[in-house]
């Protein structure tokens, strides 16, 4: 993946976590800063420590483009087992995003897709990764993007918490194998177990963040 120069652009990284988006927009050349409630001490980028919501009704409308990706115990498996309730983020989440006038995306797992409006599927596989790692997004303010040609899934995956076996694809989730190959996998080498099995691949919003920057220069022109 090559990095593009700086281009002087403003992106907030909301939800944040260890930082697997806000590292694809960087890559394609923007100034990120991101915002999570607990502290990340390993995020790469400028960081604050406040409420996702709080934060973008107060400073949004100073940023070029917004990115949120908040979590999605509530739509999960796990929260199903657990039987906890997790507050439904999506929806205020895009209010506030909505009122900032900024073209936006909200990103989130395939169990969310009945709280997302029309989104757009990434699969790992077809960046090149060794995982499948499906993740919606839904845009506004003015942004769409195409995603890149999806290809069958053919590799078989490995059973969680195994090492992975020849020719096969891992799942990076709960207490998954192999740290190191999912950092050199996902190109997240800063990031612990704990940031590896919440993060999407900068590979995503690398792809979204080229395509991002073509349209804020159309719509500049
Ligand atoms: C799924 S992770 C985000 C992963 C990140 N996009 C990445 O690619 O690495 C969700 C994050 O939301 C944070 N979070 C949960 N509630 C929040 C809130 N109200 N305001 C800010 N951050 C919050 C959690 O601490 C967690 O780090």
């Amino acid at each position: 993946m090559n990095t593009a120069l700086p281009n002087g652009l403003r992106v907030l990284d909301l939800y944040s976590c260890q930082g697997g988006a806000g590292m694809g927009y960087h890559l394609a050349g923007f100034d990120v800063t991101g915002v999570d409630k607990a502290p990340q001490p390993r995020y790469p980028f400028r960081f604050i420590q406040a409420d996702a919501i709080e934060f973008v009704q107060k400073y949004g409308a100073e940023f070029d483009f917004i990115h949120a990706s908040p979590p999605c115990q509530r739509y999960t498996m796990a929260q199903r087992i657990q039987g906890r309730e997790h507050p439904d983020l999506i929806a205020p989440t895009r209010a506030a995003l909505e009122a900032t006038g900024r073209p936006w995306v909200i990103e989130n797992v395939e169990e969310a897709a009945p709280e997302l409006h029309a989104p757009v599927t990434l699969c790992a596989a077809v960046f090149g990764m060794r995982t499948y790692r499906h993740r919606l997004f839904e845009t506004g303010g003015g942004f769409t993007f195409a995603p890149p040609p999806h290809r069958p899934h053919t590799a078989p995956l490995t059973k969680m918490g195994r090492p992975r076996a020849e020719g096969h694809f891992a799942h990076y989730v709960g207490n998954f194998s192999g740290v190191q190959e999912a950092r050199d996998d996902m190109g997240v080498p800063w990031m612990n177990r704990d940031g590896i099995r919440e993060c999407i691949p900068p590979a995503y919003t690398h792809w979204i963040g080229t395509r991002l920057y073509a349209s804020l220069l159309e719509v500049a022109a």
